[in-house]
């Protein structure tokens, strides 16, 4: 069965079960500084599972975009992956364990043909604060998984993050025929034995920043199967790179590669598809989080043509043969291909002039070393051609070794570990605020963007959207399409104009309706696709009108003053504000 097949028998099942389909949220989340990218179905969710009322119901199915980069070192093996389709469902108050147990059995056996006997589940075996559960096992053996494929795990509890909703959660795998590795080899092991195919997670709880529970006033389900898994698996491959998704590309590698390495491969046409999907959706490579993360795939992804002997210039051909595999799940990216060639080919062109000031200033360093006689490069070297200039340490190592340097690379990995701990903690700390309540001070910078994008639009064109936001209480940053640098002048007018709306004391209102009604009325919207039918608009006197899920302040006096402290490039294309409300 082929990927759209799938995700369209689990949308249909889902929405024959009572549940509306809602859009796909973009990859890269909107107004939530709080994470890189989307990771999981829920996350543009969360305040509906808090308890929020979503327009569309209480039950609700979609396809997510997501992103995970903390596995981004494994790809290259059989299985890890960073961009992937999760298809989830969800019940924000309405069902519980019973139904959603059920359903996902259904849909299983009955819609996707998987024997039951392919089928393992875990449950949550509990702990100090909560007990066994009981329940979704004696569910499961109801549905007819025998006891001894049902098996109770402490992990089986889910949360995005620290801090937030979550709950115990019950997980099917999908049995490879496999021997056991081992007498003790359970769904928990890698062996490679168990597939996991489905995380139901019974979404009861908000932890605390204390890591105490709470009970939620609504009980959630919140699922999630991932899409290149359940492909792979019913299409009887080993690997998602031997499906349809990559198959094209991979293909095309194997023709081109002058030397077979299948890690290399794999790495190629993994980074090359998230890059695709970021870029997509408006990231742009840069220096800082999210366009960092994506300068990282595709430096990792020319890296490793380099190294198979792919010419460079063929990147275009790839992106061409990648968006045509992938064009029926995304319909959008055939409209964005040249862009995504674009954004791709400037950034190698970029790396390979990083590459050739890297290897000059290795040459000097080395150059030094063997002047004093030495002949080991220390790990501080590998680690600042990085840091610095970016430069591979793969690839000083090879230099190194080709010079008849030998070279220090344990030393290395303590560095960058190092290095890595401080901004994994900076990524943490990120991931915290944005989850939190917004605040009264967060709410007035949240209304303050509007009327922010409303008047650059009028002091420099019409040409200006919002391209991403991040609110903190002491401060807000907007970034806006705009290719050059505001003029002092510009930059007072904004800010005159946004204080003259503060001072006119427009009331702000909340309006609902019907998507197609906001768009026709000119209403702003960041990701249109983001949202469903019916949508709310937060509208301020003429000034603005924009699809927002709010808060708001109900009248812009509340604001104070506003004032521009910077104004600076984001990215190419991209100007970046930072403002604050006296
Ligand atoms: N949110 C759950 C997960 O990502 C379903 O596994």
């Amino acid at each position: 069965m082929r990927a759209i097949e799938i995700r369209n028998k689990y949308l249909n099942f889902f929405k024959a079960h009572g549940h509306s389909i809602i859009p796909s949220s973009p990859l890269i989340p909107e107004n939530d500084p709080s994470v890189l990218f989307t990771t999981a179905g829920m996350q543009p969710l969360v305040p509906y599972l808090l308890g929020e009322e979503h327009p569309a119901g209480t039950r609700l199915t979609d396809y997510q975009k997501c992103l995970r980069t903390n596995d981004i070192d494994e790809v290259g093996d059989n299985r890890h992956l960073t961009y992937f389709e999760m298809l989830g469902n969800w019940s924000l108050g309405d069902y519980f364990k019973e139904e959603s147990i059920k359903m996902s059995f259904e849909f299983l056996t009955k819609e996707l043909g998987i024997p039951a006997e392919k089928l393992s589940v875990t449950c949550f075996d509990g702990n100090e604060q909560l007990p066994k559960d009981e329940l979704s096992a004696s569910i499961w053996e109801k549905e007819g998984i025998p006891r001894e494929r049902i098996y109770f795990l402490k992990d089986n509890w889910w949360i995005a993050g620290e801090t937030g909703p979550c709950g115990p959660d019950t997980e099917m795998f999908y049995d490879t025929g496999k021997p056991k590795c081992s007498p003790e080899c359970n769904p928990d092991c890698d062996c490679g034995k168990y597939v996991e195919i489905w995380n139901n997670v019974f979404m009861e709880f908000f932890k605390k920043e204390d890591g105490t529970l709470e009970t939620l006033k609504q009980h959630n389900v919140d699922t999630g199967l991932g899409l290149e898994r359940m492909a792979m698996l019913l299409q009887g491959k080993e690997t998602p790179f031997d499906t349809e998704i990559f198959k094209p590309v991979m293909d095309k590698l194997q023709e081109l590669q002058q030397e077979d390495l299948i890690e290399s491969r794999r790495i190629i046409a993994e980074h090359l598809r998230s890059s695709i999907m970021v870029i997509s959706d408006g990231g742009r490579p840069s220096n800082l989080d999210r366009g960092y993360v994506l300068r990282r795939l595709i430096r990792r992804m020319i890296r490793h043509m380099n190294k198979i002997g792919i010419n460079l210039n063929e990147l275009g051909n790839l992106i061409d043969i990648n968006v045509e595999a992938l064009k029926e799940l995304y319909p959008d990216l055939e409209k964005n291909k040249e862009q995504i060639k674009t954004v791709i080919i400037e950034e190698k062109d970029k790396f390979v002039k990083t590459l050739d000031k890297g290897e000059r200033e290795f040459y000097k360093d080395i150059n030094k070393l063997k002047q004093e006689g030495k002949d080991l490069v220390p790990g501080e070297i590998v680690f600042r051609l990085y840091d610095t200039y970016g430069f591979p340490p793969e690839v000083t190592r090879d230099l190194s070794q080709e010079n008849g340097m030998k070279i220090s690379m344990e030393e290395f990995d303590k560095l960058f570990k190092e290095h890595q701990a401080k901004s994994r903690a900076g990524a943490e700390q990120k991931f915290k605020g944005g989850l939190a309540s917004t605040g009264e001070q967060e709410t007035k910078y949240h209304t303050a963007t509007h009327l922010l994008n409303a008047a650059l639009k009028q002091v420099l064109g019409s040409h200006v959207h919002q391209r991403g936001s991040n609110i903190t209480a002491e401060r807000m940053r907007f970034d806006f399409s705009h290719d050059s640098k505001m003029t002092d002048e510009e930059k007072k007018q904004t800010e005159d104009l946004v204080n003259k709306w503060i001072e006119d004391a427009i009331p702000v209102e909340k309006l609902e309706m019907k998507k197609d009604e906001a768009i026709a009325m000119g209403a702003e919207a960041m990701f249109i696709e983001k949202y469903g039918d019916i949508v709310t608009v937060y509208k301020i006197g003429d000034v603005s009108l924009e699809l927002c899920g709010g808060p708001h302040v109900e009248n812009t006096k509340e604001l104070g003053h506003f004032k521009i402290k910077k104004e600076e490039s984001s990215s190419s294309g991209v100007r970046r504000i930072k403002a604050i409300l006296e």
